[in-house]
């Protein structure tokens, strides 16, 4: 994170709040956000794509009420993908013309919800959800705004689960296969539809920008088409193209990924270059980005808890290194293979590094947080240990597994820091108990 640094002392402060005051008074594992690195990154994203582009944060990355409430003073929109996320977002205050709403199977009660609340657009998914989304609007006698979403053939340079926009996955209607066209046609025949964009979404942690210039350039041909096909006064209010979300961001010190701003003027250059070529006035750009805002700002504070050393074949050793947490609280080394960073955070220490792995506390062998890393031989029970940019798709993709209570998420700014959510507790796993 941008606002760590290391006392005289050795401990390691997070926006000037020292990491052994935050484990003493909320206890580990625990989420700690660097709130003015989460702020300035939505505006940096702002800036990037200019005054005419709309930047959603994608909620699924992390949400609370306290993150939408910075999306929303930031100024960005906020892209929701079911029911519970649009619930907490509207709780907190967020306004709802500024939210899109997500997802392969909405469910008429989400679709209600949203229609209901006045959400900005509604992203469609399928053909039946065409027809559901018609219904609701109907009966609530509004015109929703939507836009199509589209898979463009495009296999973006990331791990085989996250990339979504090949054709063989459930997402969005195949421009190749023709079904993208027929979604237009059955979004122009519905009264309470209005055709707002066309959106794709082509993957995640992604550093290279060919995918989205054919994503581009594949959704204006397909414009381009739809005009011809169903007249420019049919079509005259289709001005958004989403490009979904995707930037990557740097997990290990040996990550590289593009500067924003150059990634965005590319973007934004080969966009206004492919509608020229396609014939079409040039689109509003829409963004989704989740892991480049909330990612890099965080970090997971752990206790260790045990060590073991083990021999390997060939006599080398390895150091396990056990913290208070694990897979339930980030899966994503375990689903992903994805790789993290740590250090020791309460002390500095002199002693020679050994080679470690940083493992949880369930039980399983794959609940590994750091799979290979270096770690000061003396580091042992009551250290304190940070991962860095656990941001996304940590804290959201969180579990109870073992039936762990979830970590508290605190912010810090300032040095001051103060809780946005509470850890669980033994009480909330019984709440969920149906008594006898
Ligand atoms: N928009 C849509 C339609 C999406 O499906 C996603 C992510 C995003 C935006 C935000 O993507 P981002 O900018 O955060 O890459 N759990 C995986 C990532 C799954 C992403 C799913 N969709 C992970 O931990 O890497």
């Amino acid at each position: 994170p941008r606002n760590a640094t290391r006392d005289d002392d050795g401990v390691v402060a997070l926006a000037g709040v020292p990491v052994t005051e935050l484990a003493a008074r909320y206890g580990t594992p625990l989420f700690v956000i660097d709130e003015d690195d989460f702020r300035s990154r939505c505006r940096d994203m702002v800036r990037a794509f200019g005054p005419n582009a709309r930047v959603h944060y994608a909620s699924k990355a992390f949400l609370c009420g306290e993150i939408a409430r910075w999306i929303r003073d930031e100024g960005l929109s906020l892209d929701v993908c079911s029911g519970g996320e649009l619930a907490v977002a509207l709780h907190a205050g967020f306004p709802a013309e500024r939210i899109a709403l997500h997802g392969n199977n909405k469910s008429v009660p989400e679709l209600e919800a949203s229609v209901a609340a006045g959400v900005g657009h509604v992203v469609v998914d399928s053909l039946y959800e065409i027809e559901r989304l018609e219904a609701v609007a109907g009966a609530a006698g509004v015109v929703q705004d939507v836009l199509v979403r589209v898979t463009v053939g495009v296999e973006a340079h990331t791990h085989e689960y996250i990339s979504t926009a090949h054709e063989d996955q459930k997402f969005g209607f195949s421009i190749a296969g023709g079904d993208a066209m027929e979604a237009l046609a059955r979004v122009f025949e519905a009264d309470n539809l209005r055709l707002v964009g066309l959106h794709s979404h082509i993957g995640s942690q992604i550093f290279e920008i060919d995918g989205f210039e054919i994503a581009a350039r594949r959704m204006l041909a397909l414009l381009r088409e739809a005009i011809d096909k169903f007249g420019i006064e049919r079509t005259a209010q289709i001005s958004t193209l989403d490009l979904g979300g995707g930037l990557g961001i740097s997990y290990l010190p040996s990550d590289n990924p593009p500067p924003l701003d150059e990634f965005a003027a590319k973007l934004r250059g080969l966009v206004a270059a492919e509608a020229a070529r396609a014939g079409l006035p040039e689109p509003t750009i829409a963004v989704e980005p989740g892991r480049a805002i909330a990612g890099p700002g965080t970090v997971t504070l752990y206790e260790v808890g045990t060590i073991k050393d083990v021999e390997l074949d060939g006599g080398a050793r390895r150091r396990y290194v056990s913290v208070d947490g694990g897979m339930s609280d980030n899966i994503r080394p375990a689903l992903y293979q994805a790789d993290y960073d740590c250090r020791l955070v309460s002390r500095t220490s002199g002693a020679h590094a050994v080679v470690a792995r940083v493992v949880g506390k369930h039980c399983e062998s794959g609940d590994i947080v750091i799979r290979d890393t270096w770690m000061p031989a003396d580091a042992g029970p009551g250290d304190l240990v940070a991962v860095a940019a656990t941001g996304a798709y940590c804290y959201s993709m969180s579990s109870r597994y073992n039936q762990l209570t979830r970590p508290a998420v605190v912010a810090v700014r300032d040095g001051a820091s103060r809780l946005i959510l509470r850890r669980e507790t033994v009480a909330d796993l019984l709440s969920l108990e149906v008594e006898e």
